[in-house]
């Protein structure tokens, strides 16, 4: 279990640490094969545990901790420290060099949800469909402290042929997702939701397909590359982007949160955004930019340059790695591990740094 025990050294005792950090960074570190032109940092359950420890406590303000300690005991799998400008032992420098302590941002906390597929059915996949969306809900509001908010990237209702049923499973959705206890909840489409009618009926529940919003000095830009048929972002939102944009400062903290990857991950499986290179021209000169996006039901992480992209779990069925089968189909049910390969995460801002802690959430506590 991650986090559960005290601290080793307290403020004045980070010098010690630091070397300590320094002086061990293999037992601590390690890069992944997908991850490229950076050097994020991946932090792995069994390592030691005053270490680890210690390294969160870097990336961490102290609600973040305390919120931390009690997501743990949820499940929370690996911590992924997305490191935009700074790295960790950069932020541990940071504090050295007596940077720690002066007024910032407040540090927050967030969790994404992603392709809920409500209306999916498919008991070899996933036995307990009219369940899990329910049980994440639970899971969420049993945090002992609340997100301040709750994203849900794209893919909410399963898609269908039929206008009502669409509807209906839109108005069901909103139902479940109205038990959440966040003080605010925003949503975006999917291709299930949005690609049949442009977004018509989605727009209807759940207002804009493209949208910001600003929340303790980090801009939100909401993306919709789902609602053109053609997987692409448009040359209209290309340049509401451009001036959206134009509006924030070069080194103005921005996350973008969308449903398709904006980066071609795999074409042939739908998993790329046509015109996803001009929106990531768009956002180059910004230096703080990372993207939380959905679609492909598993974990990824890469960078396009100094731009990190991170995609969630499905709440409804995994999808194998890109490209690793000839036919891209859900992973089935094994009911040994039930729920395995779904969950929901917890994101925690640390907004001076422009870096985002990911904690991965299952929904089977394990
Ligand atoms: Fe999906």
């Amino acid at each position: 279990m991650l986090g559960l025990h005290s601290p080793q050294t307290g403020r004045k005792g980070r010098s010690t640490s630091v070397a300590s950090l320094l002086l061990h960074p293999p037992q601590l570190i390690e890069d992944r094969g997908n991850i490229s032109e950076a050097k994020p940092v991946w932090l792995h359950e069994g390592h030691l545990e005053s270490q680890l420890w210690f390294v969160r406590r870097t990336q961490m303000s102290e609600m973040d901790r305390r919120g931390f300690i009690k997501l743990a005991g949820l499940g929370g799998g690996i911590v992924f420290a997305s490191s935009l400008g700074l790295n960790t032992l950069g932020s541990v420098l940071d504090y050295a060099n007596g940077y720690a302590g002066k007024k910032v941002e407040k540090d927050f906390y967030f969790v994404q949800l992603s392709d809920t597929h409500w209306g999916f059915s498919g008991p070899k996949v996933n036995p307990d469909a009219e369940g899990t969306l329910k049980k994440a809900v639970q899971v969420v509001n049993s945090l002992e402290e609340q997100p301040d908010f709750i994203v849900f990237t794209g893919d909410l209702t399963h898609t269908t042929d039929d206008v009502q049923v669409r509807k209906d499973r839109m108005a069901q959705f909103k139902d479940i997702v109205g038990q959440l206890k966040a003080p605010t909840v925003h949503f975006m489409a999917g291709e299930h939701d949005a690609s049949l009618d442009r977004g018509d009926a989605y727009q209807q529940f759940f207002g804009k397909l493209n949208y910001t919003f600003d929340h303790k000095g980090v801009h939100f830009i909401v993306l919709d590359n789902v609602s053109d048929p053609g997987a692409i972002v448009g040359e209209a939102q290309l340049n509401w982007l451009k001036a959206d944009l134009q509006q924030q400062k070069p080194e103005a903290r921005i996350v973008v949160l969308t449903h398709r990857p904006l980066f071609d991950l795999y074409p042939d499986w739908d998993w790329a955004t046509r015109d996803g290179a001009a929106v990531i021209d768009t956002l180059m000169p910004h230096k703080n930019v990372t993207v939380f996006y959905g679609h492909i039901h598993q974990e990824h992480h890469q960078m396009t340059g100094h731009i990190a992209h991170h995609s969630a779990k499905s709440l409804m069925f995994p999808l194998p790695a890109p490209g690793s089968v000839p036919k891209k189909a859900p992973i089935p049910w094994d009911a040994s591990a039930p729920y395995k390969g779904l969950g929901l995460r917890n994101i925690e801002a640390e907004v001076r740094q422009a870096k985002y802690g990911i904690t991965e959430l299952n929904l089977n506590g394990g």
